[in-house]
């Protein structure tokens, strides 16, 4: 049995294989490339030990999905492929409903004509829009996205749901993360972000280790302590790690499988903790020993002034929990980003 992991040469999608591996789950990756580097995935090897069966090609390719299905005995999916840049998809926004929506569609057809019913979808916290109140449980309604990558994984979400009602057998577990930033702690896997980084994390990384100039902090009159946003950082190590819990939930153990709840599951991960833009340049320079220097600009459209949630179902239903602070997250963000200065081109 082996666990089909789509975009796993990815930033999420690596650490995930490194904890699949030390849990004892077999799998297989797809990924066409399109945002990561094959150096990702001989890196992950050398974590682990062990030689990937890599697929190189597209989840929208059914042909292609259709031999990877037959040539292994793969029983469950989890789905991180997909475009992520939030500017991007404002200006392309019929590149990101074909590859996120159209692409997962095709691929969730393929899965189902397989017998695959069993998928972890890498969805955000973004489809809450802007609640009115924190923190955020898997009870707030949906809200209304700002941009058409929100849109693409609020509409997946929904294709997942329909799905179930329409099939009994169909098991989507719906996982929002929140604000993945960090490596894992060897420092040879982590985030490469094409161009100018979108994040915050992956910015300060680059103005600390000379890369860029300086940070732009984008806003300082927001109704918060600080004036700066507030949002919930989670180590992508603990984020990997709710993805193995989450197999478990489902009854997808690395021997077989056990009897298990079908239909959609959501949950939140993250660490329930907000931390300010101004807090985190703040720990990263403390953490590590390094000036991040900055300065204040305007608001970035669309952005929200806090987001944190509740993260206790999780911990009630898996027994999953963030277990590394904002220091960790910093010093392995750092450990990733002084050691691979170019990232995996270097
Ligand atoms: P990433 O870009 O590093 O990884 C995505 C991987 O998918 C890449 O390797 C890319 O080459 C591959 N891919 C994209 N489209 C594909 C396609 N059509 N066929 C095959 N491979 C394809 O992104 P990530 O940060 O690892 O994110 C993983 C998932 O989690 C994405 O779906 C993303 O939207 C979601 N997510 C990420 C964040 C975040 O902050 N990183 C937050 C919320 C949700
Ligand atoms: C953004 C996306 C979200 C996506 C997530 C992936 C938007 C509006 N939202 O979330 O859809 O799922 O990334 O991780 O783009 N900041 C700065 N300077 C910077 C970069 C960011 O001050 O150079 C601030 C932002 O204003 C925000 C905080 O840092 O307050 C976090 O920003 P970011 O890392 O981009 O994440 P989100 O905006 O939460």
């Amino acid at each position: 049995m082996a666990i089909l992991v789509t975009g796993g040469a990815g930033y999420i999608g690596t650490h995930t294989l490194v904890e699949l591996s030390k849990a004892g789950y077999e799998y297989v990756v797809i990924d066409n490339f399109c945002n990561s580097d094959k150096k990702a995935i001989e890196r992950v090897e050398e974590l682990t030990g062990k030689s990937i069966k890599l697929y190189e090609g597209d989840i929208a390719d059914c042909e292609l999905m259709d031999k990877i299905l037959k040539e292994n005995n793969i029983n469950a999916c989890m789905h991180f492929a997909g475009l992520k840049a939030v500017g991007e998809s404002v200006e392309k926004p019929l590149m990101y409903f074909k590859n996120n929506v159209i692409g997962s569609i095709k691929m969730l057809d393929v899965l189902i004509k397989n017998g695959v019913k069993k998928i972890i979808f890498s969805s955000s916290a973004t489809v809450y829009g802007e609640p009115e109140t924190m923190p955020i449980t898997e009870g707030f309604p949906k809200g209304e996205t700002t941009n058409p990558y929100g849109r693409t994984k609020s509409i997946f979400e929904d294709i997942l749901i329909d799905t179930s009602k329409a099939d009994s057998e169909m098991t989507a577990v719906l996982l929002r993360y929140f604000n993945p930033v960090g490596a894992h702690e060897s420092g040879r896997i982590g985030e490469d972000p094409e161009g100018i980084p979108n994040n915050l994390m992956p910015y300060i990384t680059q103005v600390a280790v000379g890369k860029r100039d300086i940070l732009h902090v984008f806003g300082d009159d927001y109704d918060t302590p600080d004036c700066s946003g507030i949002r919930d950082f989670i180590h992508v190590t603990d984020l990997a790690d709710g993805h193995v819990k989450a197999l478990k939930k489902i009854g997808v153990l690395p021997d077989g499988e056990v009897p298990a709840d079908t239909g959609v599951i959501i949950y939140n991960l993250g660490t329930g903790k907000g931390t300010s833009v101004l807090e985190l340049v703040k720990a990263f320079e403390e953490a590590n020993g390094v000036k991040v220097p900055y300065e204040i600009t305007d608001r970035r459209p669309g952005d929200v002034a806090v987001m944190y949630c509740d993260a206790s179902k999780a911990e009630k239903e898996m027994g999953w929990k963030a277990e590394r602070n904002i220091e960790k997250m910093c010093a392995d963000a750092w450990n990733w980003q002084k050691n691979n200065p170019e990232g995996y081109k270097g």
